[in-house]
């Protein structure tokens, strides 16, 4: 098959009154993988949605290969061999993951549905995306967030692309997963595949690809070879001035600090076996695992989400059996769930809702109260560096990144004693990273426990004072700042220490 060249020349887009590109002029090689970077709502997602079909310029045009192109959605995109791969999922929930992989392509055999041939080709892109347990006949509800985000990539494959567009694809995955997917796309680009990698890891995007694209406040700012640019480079092309370190220095515990949080023997079923460990006020306690390692699982059980049984239970002192969320919230402690879309915010409530509703469900207030509600808001959006066009804009019209800061707002809206982040800086810029470590260590030092539930060990390295590592739903370890190192993290969730 014969590559494709595809050009964007002056694209231009506004969202309403507001101008989130502007000119951008743009063009990826057949065989070459080029990684787009910049921060949090720079206009990434929105530049490729627009090459893939997704939404349409408000000015500028595509060319395929030299000839221009108009896409009056995704399916006139995939015509022309340029599929991407959402940031935010995309699946069909109630539809099988072999459905799911075809849909709007359906394989037919004389009119009808020839499923035995969708699910030969599901099993196939599923094998090779690594997951072989996976049956293509369950549903993607059943799923969890790392399997959807490599069932999206199977799609992705199914359809041939001679433009395949990541955005922000490793978010969910584990370093194993990582490089099988690096694998794959080092074989489509030698097939002549022309990849664009969106990610907020330099590490990554250092390792994988060819080139290096900076966009910042919607346009671009640099084009250069990867090779020529260190981390700290690229780091300050995207913000624009150079970055101090990432990590907060680390204070001590305090002797004698109470236990905030006390977890015994806690089991959820099919997921984590008697679990026990406790967090004390001033610390971070990091949870390491593989994808499926049952973390995930573990604290949707703890907050009453997932079946569970417990010998018992003690937050900020106090024994107490949550079975929801809002439970846990009224004894004090908060979740930040991984999964931002499903649980974490309302993407059709305005920010002012979505930051209030923790605090009004928690206090249970009659009424509302605007005056504070907008104070508080304007204040979270300071202290969170959340970048949004107007106070007034849905949640769901935030970048992924932007998104991520207004739902760890929200949780820490109420002031808790005991926090629990699952995967707080996914899909975050380096420059908001940072703001958020700092925040962490912050919530420490004035007396919180804080447990982070993470997929980058460097960041639990840099961030904890003990982490516990799990694997196949057993806790194997908890090391403390002293042990800490990735060779040593890596051991022992994957069973090889
Ligand atoms: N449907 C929409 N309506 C209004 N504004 C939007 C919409 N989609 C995107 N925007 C705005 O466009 C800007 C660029 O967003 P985009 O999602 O492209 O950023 P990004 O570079 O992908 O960021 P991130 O790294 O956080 O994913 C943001 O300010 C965002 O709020
Ligand atoms: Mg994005």
């Amino acid at each position: 098959m014969n590559g494709v060249r595809v050009a964007l020349g002056g694209i231009v887009k506004r969202f309403g009154a507001v101008q989130v590109l502007h000119g951008v002029d743009l063009a990826f090689e057949p065989g070459r993988i080029v990684g787009l970077l910049g921060e949090n709502g720079a206009g990434k997602s929105t530049l490729m949605k627009i090459l893939a079909g997704y939404e349409s310029p408000s000015a500028g045009e595509l060319r395929v290969n030299g000839r221009p192109v108009r896409f009056d959605g995704p399916r006139a995109a995939e015509a022309e061999g340029i599929v991407l791969i959402h940031q935010e999922f995309n699946l069909a929930e109630d539809l099988t993951v072999a459905q799911n992989i075809f849909l709007g392509h359906e394989k037919r055999r004389g009119g009808w549905l020839d499923d035995a041939a969708m699910r030969a080709v599901a099993r196939r892109v599923l094998d090779d995306v690594g997951l072989r347990q996976l049956d293509p006949d369950a549903r993607v509800r059943e799923l969890i967030v790392a399997e959807r985000q490599l069932v999206e990539i199977a799609k992705a494959l199914s359809r041939r692309a001679r433009v395949l567009i990541m955005d922000e694809p490793t978010a969910t995955l584990t370093p194993g997963e990582t490089g099988r997917l690096f694998e794959l796309v080092a074989r489509l680009k030698d097939e002549g595949v022309a990849v664009v990698f969106i990610s907020h890891k330099l590490d990554e995007v250092e390792r994988l690809t060819d080139e290096v694209v900076v966009m910042r406040d919607g346009r671009v700012v640099a084009r250069e070879p990867t090779a020529a640019l260190t981390r700290a480079q690229m780091a300050k092309l995207m913000v624009g001035r150079e970055l101090a370190d990432l990590y907060p220095p680390r204070a001590e515990v305090p002797a004698g600090a109470p236990v905030l949080l006390s977890v015994q023997g806690l089991s959820v079923p099919g997921w984590a076996q008697d679990v026990s460990f406790e967090v004390r006020a001033g610390e971070i306690l990091g949870f390491a695992g593989l994808v499926g390692a049952g973390r995930t699982e573990l604290f949707e059980g703890l907050l009453g989400l997932r079946e569970r049984t417990v010998r018992a239970i003690d937050i900020a002192g106090v024994p107490c059996r949550p079975r929801s969320p809002r439970e846990a919230a009224n004894a004090g402690l908060t979740y930040l769930s991984e999964d931002r879309k499903g649980r974490g915010l309302h993407v059709r409530f305005g920010l002012r809702e979505n930051l209030t509703l923790m605090a009004l469900e928690r206090h249970a207030r009659p009424w509302l109260q605007p005056a504070s509600e907008a104070a508080a808001l304007e204040q979270a959006v300071r202290e969170f560096g959340i970048r949004c066009g107007s106070l007034d804009v849905s949640a769901g019209s935030l970048s992924g990144g932007n998104q991520q800061k207004l739902a760890l707002a929200k949780v820490l809206h109420p002031g808790p004693r005991v926090v629990v982040l699952d995967e707080p800086t996914r899909g975050v810029d380096i420059g908001a990273k940072r703001e958020i470590y700092a925040l962490i260590r912050r919530l420490a030092d004035e007396g919180r426990a804080v447990v982070v539930v993470s997929s980058e060990l460097m960041e639990l390295i840099g961030l904890c004072h003990r982490v516990a590592v799990m694997r196949a739903g057993r806790l194997q370890a908890t090391l403390s700042a002293v042990q800490l190192n990735e060779q040593e993290l890596i051991a022992h969730a994957t069973g090889t220490h």
